[in-house]
């Protein structure tokens, strides 16, 4: 059994974006062809995901270093790692992304 991760990287909705609606139909066939692998979404829009900020880079700093951190570094540096654990445990991934500039 694999472990399938698809991001979802647009703000729309999957009535409004045509790659969403492409990504779950080859997510549906997927899942016929794979029925014992398991797929998790994450839409990275919605899912909270932090901005690399100082905080973030002063927390990392930090750890290299065995100072301790804030509650607040501590807090971004561990919601970061959740979300790197997350992309690091699985096997495949499928990666809708939406191009607008
Ligand atoms: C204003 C605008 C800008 C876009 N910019 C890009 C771009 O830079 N690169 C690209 O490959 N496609 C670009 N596209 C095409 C869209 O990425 C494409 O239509 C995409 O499928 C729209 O998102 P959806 O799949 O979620 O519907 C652009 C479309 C629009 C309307």
């Amino acid at each position: 059994m694999s472990k399938v991760l698809f991001v979802k990287g647009t703000p729309q909705s999957e009535e409004q974006s045509r790659s969403t609606q492409v990504a779950r139909a080859f997510i549906n066939e997927y899942k016929e062809v794979n029925p014992t692998d398991e797929i998790i979404e994450v839409d990275v829009y919605y899912a909270n995901v932090p901005l690399i900020d100082a905080d973030f880079l002063t927390g990392q700093k930090k750890l290299r270093s065995g100072e301790a951190l804030t509650d607040v570094e501590a807090q971004k540096v561990e919601a970061v790692n959740a979300f790197t654990k997350q992309f690091m445990e699985v096997d495949k991934y499928i990666i809708q992304s939406s191009m607008w500039n």
